[in-house]
């Protein structure tokens, strides 16, 4: 099971706190907290729709049985989940998964087109509203593409749609065109929907085990319904960033040492970035990957402004790993290394970090999710979930709602003289 190290913060501090941190706890419990109306992912891993589940796993087979890359199109929380656990576990690689509609880049589709190439292709076009823009453009675009290439009869078996159940322009389309679509629940905002159909459908078509997923995360949503006070792994996580932050720790460093780990920094920065910066507070979220990001972040690490802590996510090390070689010139002088598996080296690099940086004044935080799998994923993407709607109770914010995402796209559409804005 998860754990997670809170030793660089004062357990008198923690246990301070602890009153308002259960509160915290309560109201996402109990549902009476802001936002409480897009909390349903609280007891997904339960209540998820088990038919539309199984008619899920389905789709992904057909997906598999008829194409080599499926095409993801969609933006924030309607494509960091999928793509950060798709590229964390490394699904089978007979299906490739392109991800699309996450920019405003021709260049970028252009590449996708390229790399698509003669193979076969499914769509999957994701949007809880159905009318984000990035999302919405690159859709139009693949939707002609496989027209183009399949006809339009062709093409309904290969676009599935994951949407609302009943609103926005994505669900009509679908419903006229004769799309198969899935639901993303009315409770469930984009950021916290990894474990609904958003993420299951490109997830299952990647052939990683979506069962083990939700089992890991069923596992996490009990332990944190019922773990106690501070032994409670995302309450300690949630009340300690609390603290750091009003200790003046304004930063938080996500940093793995596994470079199968990067997008999954994507999904947490989002978490917390767009759930907890809101008036004028919250923690500003950065990820790094180690070793390669110790040759350009150490630096800042070690010795620039000491406002920032740092959160290390640990898997347990493979048993078998390439190792190095004795040479017996030992030219290159790294005999003092043979016999060590690369991933030992990379756990002395963790150590030899984590001492550093705590030494230098970077308080470390450390999250131990065992061996890397489907199941301890599940885990980890609960525990960060509950914990960010605990640690945006703390703060007294809303962490539901993204009021400020919509700025941009007003001034945008004014610059492209969308009718009525
Ligand atoms: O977390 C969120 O709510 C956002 O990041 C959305 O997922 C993102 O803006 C995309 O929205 P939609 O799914 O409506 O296209």
């Amino acid at each position: 099971m998860l754990r997670i190290d809170t030793s660089a913060v004062p357990a008198a501090k923690l246990e301070a706190l602890l009153p308002q941190t259960l509160e915290a706890h309560n109201k996402l419990q109990n549902k009476s907290g802001a936002g409480a109306s897009f909390t349903d992912w609280v007891t997904l891993p339960e209540d998820y729709d088990k038919a539309e589940y199984r008619r899920l796993l389905e789709a992904a087979e057909r997906v598999r049985e008829q194409s080599k890359v499926l095409v993801v199109v969609g933006i924030g929380g309607s494509y960091l989940g999928p793509r950060a656990v798709n590229e964390y576990l490394t699904g089978d690689p007979s299906l490739e998964i392109l991800f699309a509609g996450c920019n405003l880049s021709g260049d970028a589709l252009q590449k996708l087109t390229n790399r698509i190439g003669n193979r076969d292709f499914t769509v999957n076009v994701i949007s809880k509203s159905g009318g984000t823009t990035e999302p919405a453009v690159a859709f139009r675009y693949f939707r002609a593409l496989a027209e183009a290439k399949y006809g339009k009869d062709g093409a309904k078996s290969r676009i599935i749609a994951t949407t609302d159940k009943s609103r926005g322009i994505l669900k009509s389309l679908s419903d006229a065109e004769g799309y198969e679509t899935f639901v993303i629940p009315d409770g469930v905002g984009g950021r916290y929907s990894v474990l609904t159909p958003v993420g299951l459908l490109p997830i299952a078509a990647a052939g990683i085990n979506t069962n083990a997923l939700i089992a890991g995360a069923q596992a996490m949503m009990e332990s944190c319904k019922t773990a106690k006070g501070l032994e409670n792994a995302a309450l300690a996580y949630a009340a300690a960033r609390n603290v750091l932050y009003n200790g003046g720790k304004k930063i938080e460093v996500l940093a793995s040492f596994d470079p199968d780990f990067v997008s999954m920094g994507e999904w947490w920065k989002q978490l917390y970035g767009e759930s907890e910066g809101k008036d004028g507070k919250g923690l500003f979220p950065a990820a790094v990957s180690y070793t390669a990001d110790l040759h350009s972040m150490g630096q800042y690490m070690q010795q620039g402004e000491r406002t920032l802590f740092e959160t290390f996510i640990r898997t347990d090390t493979p048993k078998n790993g390439i190792t190095v070689e004795t040479d017996p010139a030992n030219t290159d002088g790294l005999n003092f290394l043979a016999g060590k598996t690369i991933d030992e080296i990379n756990d002395a690099a963790y150590q030899g970090t984590k001492k550093a940086h705590t030494d230098g004044g970077v308080p470390c935080l450390t999250v131990e999710t065992g061996v890397k799998g489907a199941e301890a994923l599940g885990q980890l993407i609960y525990f960060f979930e509950y914990a960010c709607g605990v640690s945006g109770y703390l703060l007294g914010v809303n962490p539901f709602d993204q009021p400020g995402v919509e700025a941009y796209k007003t001034n945008m559409f004014q610059l492209l003289g969308k009718p009525g804005v």
